[in-house]
């Protein structure tokens, strides 16, 4: 089977976004937390229920900027999964934390609730629970964890915009909570996140430490009449041309879920059957988790099996990819004494994701090739 060459992932346009980013720069504030970004913030409040949301220039930011906000202070300990971005774990390290490397369950593949509480010791400052694909993690035996040892949560909601857990978006349990609007995820502006405040005593910090560390915003505010700086911090800003591009995929939320739950469904419904013969586990989602169409993956029985899978795919023009190495095992996570064994579902389940083909763009024809493609091809 032949045809044209089928990306991994393409950034889609809803259509507004030249028009807004026209009447930005008809404004002539093109600078951060202009119009359009208070309208992202304004619309991601009202939709989730957040206390305080802040468009920051990545989601790598904003889990810095929670790593600040929770003083995070040298030989504190921060528990992340090891299945996870290396961003997770770095913007703590960057405050001189040591990450303590967390196991996933095996479904999910979120951290693992039932290994919290032996990993706790009372330098133990916060737990990242990341949403994998989108799919909340077990944040009610979390929470418990967190409340009876006096930690803080912090969620890493990359993936997981819009998605829910028994009927609360994810992003709205943890103190606070991170998403990104990179390229490869649901809503974009090319490089761009968010940090939510969902604890008040947060949020005059936050602003603070958006805006270089100075006070600045309550300077606009008309609260001081000098602005200067009163704490650390960095700019966090992204641009009012970026928050305008993605204030029109974030009004156009509906259009996109829409589009992208039909190709999660259509490859869920067609490569079942051969999954079951394949020995392939497809993505699983508890009935408790509302997920929010992020990523399809397939979960290969072996190694030799995943890549043999990758290669078919690309001799065919198909890209596919894999994550994430496990940190613990990574050059960095060596240096805290990580070490083969120590996270063995993460180690097994790392050599065998595969992510398959998914944008919003991803057209019918070119998504039933792609199945085909899949189911073309025989495990071992
Ligand atoms: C779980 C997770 N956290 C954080 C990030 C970093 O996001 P960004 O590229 O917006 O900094 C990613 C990137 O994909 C991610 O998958």
């Amino acid at each position: 089977m032949s045809g044209t060459r089928i990306p991994f992932n393409r950034a889609g346009l809803v259509g507004d976004e030249f028009r807004y980013i026209s009447e930005a720069l008809a404004i002539g504030h093109i600078s951060g937390d202009g119009r359009f970004t208070k309208k992202c913030h304004e619309l991601l409040e009202k939709e989730l229920g957040v206390s305080k949301v802040l468009l920051t220039t990545s989601c790598t930011h904003a889990l810095e900027m929670a790593a600040m906000l929770l003083d995070i202070q040298p030989g504190d300990e921060v528990i992340v999964p090891s299945f996870t971005f290396v961003s997770t774990a770095n913007a703590f390290v960057l405050r001189g934390a040591k990450p303590v490397f967390c196991d996933i369950r095996p479904d999910t593949l979120n951290l693992d609730e039932s290994r919290l509480q032996a990993l706790i010791t009372p330098r133990t400052k916060a737990i990242v629970a990341v949403h994998y694909a989108g799919v909340g993690c077990e944040m009610e035996n979390i929470l418990a964890t967190a409340k009876r040892n006096g930690i803080a949560v912090v969620e890493d909601n990359a993936h997981g915009l819009f998605g829910r857990y028994k009927g609360r978006y994810l992003g709205t349990f943890g103190a606070l909570a991170t998403q990104s609007f990179h390229e490869t995820k649901n809503f974009t502006c090319g490089e761009g996140g968010a940090l939510l405040v969902n604890d008040a005593r947060y949020i005059e910090r936050a602003e603070i430490i958006r805006e270089k560390g100075t006070n600045r915003n309550r300077f606009f505010r008309g609260q001081v009449d000098k602005y200067t700086w009163v704490d650390i911090g960095s700019s966090y800003l992204p641009s009012d041309v970026l928050a305008a591009f993605l204030f029109a995929q974030l009004e156009n939320r509906e259009q996109i879920q829409t589009q992208r739950r039909r190709i999660w469904e259509y490859y869920a419904k067609r490569l079942n059957v051969w999954a079951g013969r394949n020995d392939v586990q497809l993505p699983c989602v508890p009935e408790h988790c509302e997920q929010p169409w992020h990523m399809f993956y397939l979960m290969m029985p072996t190694l030799a099996a995943r890549q043999a899978l990758i290669g078919h795919l690309k001799a065919r023009e198909i890209l596919s990819v894999f994550h994430y190495l496990p940190l613990h095992l990574s050059e960095m996570g060596r240096r805290w004494g990580g070490k083969e064994g120590d996270c063995p579902v993460t180690e097994a389940v790392s050599d065998r994701v595969v992510r398959l083909p998914f944008y919003n763009e991803l057209s019918e024809a070119d998504q039933a090739r792609v199945a085909a493609v899949v189911s073309e091809f025989a495990c071992g």
